[in-house]
């Protein structure tokens, strides 16, 4: 098994590109047929979701616009617990189907803390879309419209993720080796 080495941890192979562009195939397929007439806002958050946000809207092909938000709740591989807030939605959403792009949903505190912000700020609806999912980590009651993969609740590096900052440029998923 393919392993790589980010600072002082030592990561193993874990889900090839291959199948992650499968996932993406199949969540872009759920996502035209269901927002065909919404005009929806896809928004993308930052960092961890650049690589899914940028495959997924390939395959989409319904009209839409796209943007992006930025929030953070990782250090290391811990979560704080806490998200900052929400900086740089400068779309007016009132009324819009808004739909969420997500690298993973760990805790789930990230997620459900947007969406709440999101919903406060008067849409039609707000979707979520996550690449990544960890039932076994996941604290939150959250609706999550489309999942790519769901998986064991593991660290993982790779295809957006990342180490203090490392491992985002990979295209394929790694997990800590223990
Ligand atoms: P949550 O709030 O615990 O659901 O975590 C959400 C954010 O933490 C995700 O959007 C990721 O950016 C980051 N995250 C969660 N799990 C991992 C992981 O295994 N590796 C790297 N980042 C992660
Ligand atoms: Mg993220």
């Amino acid at each position: 098994m393919r392993s790589i080495q980010l600072g002082d941890k030592t990561f193993e192979l874990s889900i090839t590109s291959t199948e992650i562009q499968k996932a993406i195939y199949r969540m872009a397929d759920e996502m035209d047929r269901d927002l065909k007439d919404k005009n929806p806002l896809m928004i993308c958050i930052l960092n961890g979701s650049f690589m899914f946000a940028a495959d997924v809207m390939k395959k989409f092909t319904t009209p839409c616009q796209v943007s992006f938000v930025k929030l953070a709740s990782y250090q290391g591989t811990q979560t704080t617990g806490q998200v900052k807030e929400l900086i740089g939605l400068t779309e007016d959403i009132v009324g819009r189907t808004v739909v969420l792009l997500e690298d993973i949903v760990d805790t789930g505190v990230t997620i459900d803390n947007l969406v709440k912000q999101l919903n406060g700020m008067g849409p039609r609806e707000v979707k979520v879309a996550t690449l990544l999912f960890k039932p076994d980590a996941c604290k939150r009651d959250v609706t999550l419209d489309y999942v790519g993969l769901s998986i064991p609740n593991e660290f993982i590096v790779g295809y957006g993720l990342d180490y203090n900052g490392y491992g985002r440029n990979l295209p394929d998923i790694y997990s800590l080796v223990k």
